[in-house]
């Protein structure tokens, strides 16, 4: 088995996304827009607690093909891995609502945020239009933040219309996953799919919504990150997220504080009699600070200061805030052992998804065979087979494609 997974080229996704649209809708698109997924460095579970976080841009990434028609309907199709069915739907721009199937929620919460915030209810074109991506699907790759902002993107180049920052975007886009699909999410994915920049990792002040670039493993030939899909989701991933919230919502009011960026681990003594909301302030707590010192390890060019880090980050994340599982662990604890690894840890919501790792080029094939092999000891082979692995370099946020 080859040791990095084969993925869709961008070429192939967008020759599959023009063909398809020739075929059902008889022309060629006359705009094509795109918006990556994402992995997150560190600075996990606290972008909706005031926090800071480091996402990078994938150059996997998903794609919207479209063009106009003559009514007030839009007729979308997807390629997207993990859509439920039908995957072509037809819906009047006028009477926008989320419904079934879910995944064109996201599409529809987007418009109708993006009509509502310019003004444009009931005076949008109609268009057709066909997805096709290769973010891997599974959780942990900010997959629906793609499809939110590539739909954002096609939307303002299909009107002419532009809200007026990254910021905005980003809202417009993280309303739309909360009220047309239900996720309380934070901003960490939608702002980075917008924002990123090749070779660049983003710190993001989820408070202020400022953001700064930060160089990134761009001109460096030895280091590179590594992503694993774990392949699993487990059920609680969408149960626990919401609860998470709400206790690190509970124990802020405990602390008698307004906003986390004003906690310190001292306060934590207030929550002796509350020992889950203690462990959940104190991981929100301490990733933000870890979040910040990787910054600046980053700025430095310290390598081994941030892989410390992001295995911190991964204990605090699997006993404080215990949103890993046994999958993630295995995996993180096969690649921290191997030499050549700086750091690695569980990456996006938790209950499954992927971890990330930070290593040197040359060690890639034996961490990813160590990792195989562990994964292979604690569950089974056919799992190990269906763990995807992919090495990847920061790359740019959301933007049009030439046709
Ligand atoms: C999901 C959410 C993000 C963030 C992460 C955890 O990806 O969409 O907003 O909260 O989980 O860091």
């Amino acid at each position: 088995m080859p040791a990095v997974t084969k993925l869709a080229t961008f070429e192939e996704i967008l020759t599959l996304a023009k063909s398809t649209y020739h075929e059902i809708f008889g022309a060629d698109p006359e705009v094509a827009c795109c918006a990556p997924g994402r992995v997150n460095l560190i600075g996990e579970h606290i972008d909706y607690n005031d926090g800071f976080v480091l996402p990078m841009a994938l150059p996997m990434v998903t794609l919207l093909v479209g063009g106009r028609r003559t009514d007030t309907k839009a007729s979308v199709f997807t390629h997207c891995g993990g859509c439920d069915d039908p995957k072509h739907v037809e819906f009047s721009l006028k009477d926008l609502k989320p419904e079934l199937p879910k995944w064109a929620n996201y599409v529809k919460g987007v418009i109708h945020n993006f009509a509502t915030e310019l003004k444009l209810e009931g005076q949008l074109p109609g268009f057709n239009a066909v997805f096709a991506s290769n973010v891997p699907v599974g959780g942990g790759l900010s997959s629906s933040a793609a499809v939110e902002m590539a739909t954002l993107t096609f939307m303002e180049q299909l009107t002419g219309k532009q809200l007026e920052s990254n910021k905005k975007r980003a809202l417009v886009c993280q309303a739309a996953e909360h009220k047309f699909a239900g996720m309380p999410c934070g901003i960490m994915d939608q702002m980075i799919s917008i924002a990123g920049q090749k070779d660049h990792a983003l710190l993001l002040d989820c408070r202020s919504l400022d953001s700064f670039q930060i160089p990134f493993i761009g001109g460096s030939k030895d280091l590179v990150v590594l992503i694993c899909n774990s392949g699993v989701r487990h059920e609680l991933s969408q149960s626990e997220y919401p609860t998470r919230r709400r206790q690190c919502a509970e124990a802020l009011k405990l602390m008698e504080k307004t906003s986390y960026r004003d906690a310190k681990v001292d306060n934590l003594s207030v929550l002796q009699s509350e020992p889950i909301l203690l462990r959940r302030a104190r991981h929100v707590i301490t990733e933000t600070k870890r979040t910040q010192d990787a910054a600046e390890a980053l700025k430095a060019c310290d390598f081994t200061k941030m892989g410390a880090l992001m295995k911190e980050s991964h204990t605090s994340l699997r006993d404080d805030f215990e949103v890993s599982c046994r999958e993630l662990d295995v995996l993180v604890d096969a690649a921290i052992n191997c030499s050549g690894v700086l750091g690695s840890r569980m990456t996006g919501g938790g209950f499954g998804g992927c971890t990330v790792t930070l290593l040197q080029r040359d060690a890639v094939d034996d961490v990813i065979a160590t990792m195989r092999t562990n994964f292979t000891k604690e569950f089974n082979k056919d799992a190990a087979e269906r763990l995807g692995f992919y090495t990847c370099v920061p790359s740019n946020g959301a933007r049009r494609v030439d046709l």
